[in-house]
């Protein structure tokens, strides 16, 4: 209240209080003999005169602070708890606007530790890896948070508000939210999406909202993302098909011919040895494919320890050169080296000699006679390259990407033909890998293909 108000409600008491003493003057003087109207006229200004003491004493000490903890009360009630009121050192009302003042400051840290708890709940919220959407029991949207409209596009505004099958048209996701509203338990759902192209799989796990009451409130949907785990499975599955497949093949031949030598005793020892030279490249096959597979588990398990040494690079490649020129040769193949001297760096030597020899034993494979295959060795500040190039029938682009896949060959019947297995590639790519390098392969058909490695010296 301001000092105006405030002085005018005082000015009314005195107003008030001097209309009864001249009343009362009024009244009495007329009555009474001209010796006491002197008397009376003094006991009723000194009278006045204490009534005033007394109304500013009441109006200093109740009602002031009464007016000013009904202000700030009011203030509360809007909603500012900043409102404090005004505390006389002592006097009879100062127990009231003490008790406000404390409710005002409770208040305030209340509201404080709500807008944390609801600033927290947000953030823990939009930095989820789910996407989440709150539903009433009316089937309204609520709340959606920020990965709910990563994974499904548009604004919060598209949401809120409007019944969920309206702004979900996905069956599996109704039929979630139904049976959680029916069954009053969490239920969950598989859909698909595509999202920037790209197929994506998503859990939808819907719980039910029940208050203290034991009242269905409404349910929250949650969608996980599980296209990594869906990829991983698939691959799972994929690679006990290849397996089983790429076993089987040998097998059955190695038992095959095994039975109709035992079968057949009178065979002519040609056939015999024929037969069994077939058994023998079959299980020299099986061992090769079983040594492969180990191999890679082994490096996939992160097993493979690696032996870090200094490796300097002419040293390093000295024996596995003189095998390349030997079976380049063999086909006619021109081995072309350029190897920078003197290149040295960090890695396990037996394991990148692995590497070198399979894509040297690739480019061999896959050149036809009296084609080039290149050898190339080089060095940057931080890294060392090693390319292995061929003019040999190169790869169709969309296999470029999916020739590091165990087993992926681009023409079955030929890899088989060269005793590949497949899985070669995948093994120089987690080598590779483990050694904090990348490989990339470029290639034209018809003309030739190009892998390139590429190895930190420091890692
Ligand atoms: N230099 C190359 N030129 C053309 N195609 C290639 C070349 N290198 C690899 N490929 C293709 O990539 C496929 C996968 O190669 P990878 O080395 O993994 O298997 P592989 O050679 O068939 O068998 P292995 O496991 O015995 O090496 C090959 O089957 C082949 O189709
Ligand atoms: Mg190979």
């Amino acid at each position: 209240m301001d000092v105006k108000k405030r002085m005018n409600l005082f000015y009314r008491y005195i107003l008030m209080t001097a209309s009864v003493f001249i009343l009362i003057g009024i009244v009495i003087l007329p009555l009474t003999s001209e010796e006491e109207q002197f008397f009376v006229l003094f006991s009723l200004i000194i009278g006045f005169i204490i009534l005033l003491v007394l109304i500013y004493h009441m109006f200093e000490n109740y009602v002031r602070p009464i007016r000013a903890s009904i202000n700030v009360t009011n203030e509360l009630v809007k909603g500012n708890y900043n409102a404090r009121t005004y505390v006389k050192p002592h006097g009879e009302a100062q127990q009231l606007s003490n008790a406000i003042n404390v409710l005002a400051r409770n208040l305030q840290e209340m509201s404080i530790q709500e807008k944390m708890q609801g600033s927290q709940w947000k953030t823990v919220m939009n930095n989820m890896e789910s996407g989440l959407m709150l539903i009433d029991e009316r089937g309204y949207v609520h709340l959606i948070n920020r990965k709910f409209m990563q994974m499904f596009g548009k604004n919060s505004v598209d949401y809120i508000g409007f019944l969920y099958y309206d702004v979900l048209q996905d069956d599996a996701i109704h039929k979630v939210v139904q049976e959680t509203f029916l069954y009053e338990e969490k239920m969950t759902g598989n859909i698909t999406k595509s999202i920037n192209g790209e197929k994506h799989y998503f859990e939808v796990v819907g719980a039910p909202v029940i208050n203290d009451v034991k009242e269905l409130k409404g349910a929250v949907l949650v969608f996980h993302d599980i296209t990594d785990l869906k990829r991983v499975e698939e691959m799972r599955k994929d690679f006990v098909a290849n397996v089983s497949h790429e076993l089987k093949t040998p097998i059955t031949s190695i038992r095959g011919f095994a039975e109709t030598l035992l079968e057949d005793e009178m065979a002519e020892d040609e056939i015999k040895e024929q037969f069994l030279t077939i058994i023998l490249k079959e299980s020299t096959r099986l061992q090769s494919l079983v040594h492969d597979l180990l191999e890679l588990s082994k490096i996939e398990k992160e097993e493979m320890k690696l032996s870090t040494k200094l490796i300097e690079v002419d040293e390093w490649l000295q024996s596995s050169l003189t095998l390349m020129e030997q079976q380049a040769s063999n086909k006619s193949l021109q081995f072309i080296k350029e190897i920078k001297p003197n290149i040295s760096f960090h890695g396990d030597p037996d394991r990148l000699q692995q590497v070198v020899l399979n894509l040297m034993y690739n480019a061999i494979n896959y050149t036809a006679e009296e084609g080039s295959i290149f050898l190339r060795v080089d060095e940057n500040d931080n890294e060392v390259i090693i390319e292995v190039e061929d003019t040999g029938i190169g790869i169709p682009e969309e296999a470029r990407q999916r020739i590091f896949e165990r087993f992926y060959r681009v023409d079955r019947a030929r890899s088989r033909n060269t005793g590949g297995t497949g899985l070669g590639l995948a093994i120089v790519k987690h080598i590779v890998e483990v050694h904090q390098g990348t490989i990339s392969v470029s290639s034209e058909m018809g003309k030739g293909s190009c892998f390139i490695v590429k190895i930190p010296k420091k890692w």
